[in-house]
């Protein structure tokens, strides 16, 4: 299932991301007492993160049920300003005051591809027996050339078949990033993908409208074996479809 949320701005889009994904923690750890999120980087999440952690804490859960991985990393220290781990832990988890032992960040600014290895191993301890790991609900950012998370153009994560994370060096940034496979995101329950502004509106029309190409258009590589795939977007990013 494909559902697709359009709002006039990038405040409104903030709010009713932060809404959704409030609401589905609500649910998650009501019906289990777990509720597994995996984070976006970028930029484009940190209003609506900024608008989260209110409204988990407004509503009264539980946290302790709550478990933060990410999606992709780039492979700097967590204090570095490129740090998608920073820029959560200063838009979100300060706010909550999560537990070191609820937090999973990828770790590879020393060795990617031994920190993927770990990074992967720890999934498999939490969700095993599994041929994917079934997060509650994943967050995507897309970037102005389709790709996602750290999958882009060209990869041969793209066809990736056995492993759920990996670290490549990619050629067009010429840097390190740790990500998960399209593998391990099509697992999720729930993916959101939050999109916003002009530079992506021809990259949501390729990968939503356009021929299917996902070498060329990363970001069309995810579609959730058993799960539903969210797109907010405003009205700038949704300018073509
Ligand atoms: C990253 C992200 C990446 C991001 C897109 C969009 O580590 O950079 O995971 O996939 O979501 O590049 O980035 P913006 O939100 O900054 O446009």
């Amino acid at each position: 299932m494909t559902k697709i949320h359009r709002d006039p701005d990038p405040d409104s889009l903030a709010r009713r991301a932060a809404e959704f994904i409030s609401k589905r923690a609500e649910a998650a750890l009501k019906q289990s007492g777990r509720f597994s999120l995996v984070l976006a980087g970028g930029s484009t999440p940190t209003a609506t993160y900024c608008e989260l952690g209110g409204l988990l804490m407004r509503n009264g859960l539980d946290l302790q049920g709550i478990e933060v991985y990410w999606g992709d990393e780039r492979c700097v220290p967590p204090d570095h300003p490129q740090s998608n781990y920073r820029m959560a832990k200063e838009t979100l988890l300060d706010d909550l005051g999560l537990g070191s032992s609820q937090v999973f960040r990828m770790s590879c600014e020393k060795a990617p591809e031994a920190g993927a290895k770990r990074y992967e191993e720890m999934l498999r301890e939490r969700f095993p027996s599994a041929a994917a790991p079934r997060f509650d609900l994943i967050l995507l950012g897309l970037g102005a050339d389709a790709h996602t998370a750290s999958l882009f153009p060209g990869s041969k994560l793209l066809q990736e078949r056995e492993r759920w994370v990996a670290a490549e060096k990619v050629a067009s940034l010429n840097s390190w990033r740790m990500t998960l496979t399209p593998l391990a995101i099509n697992g999720a329950r729930q993916v959101l993908f939050l999109v916003q502004g002009e530079s992506k509106t021809d990259a949501v029309y390729e990968v939503i409208v356009g021929a299917h190409g996902p070498r060329q258009f990363p970001a069309q590589s995810i579609e959730p074996e058993d799960g539903e795939l969210h797109w907010f977007l405003d009205e700038a990013a949704a300018g073509r479809i």
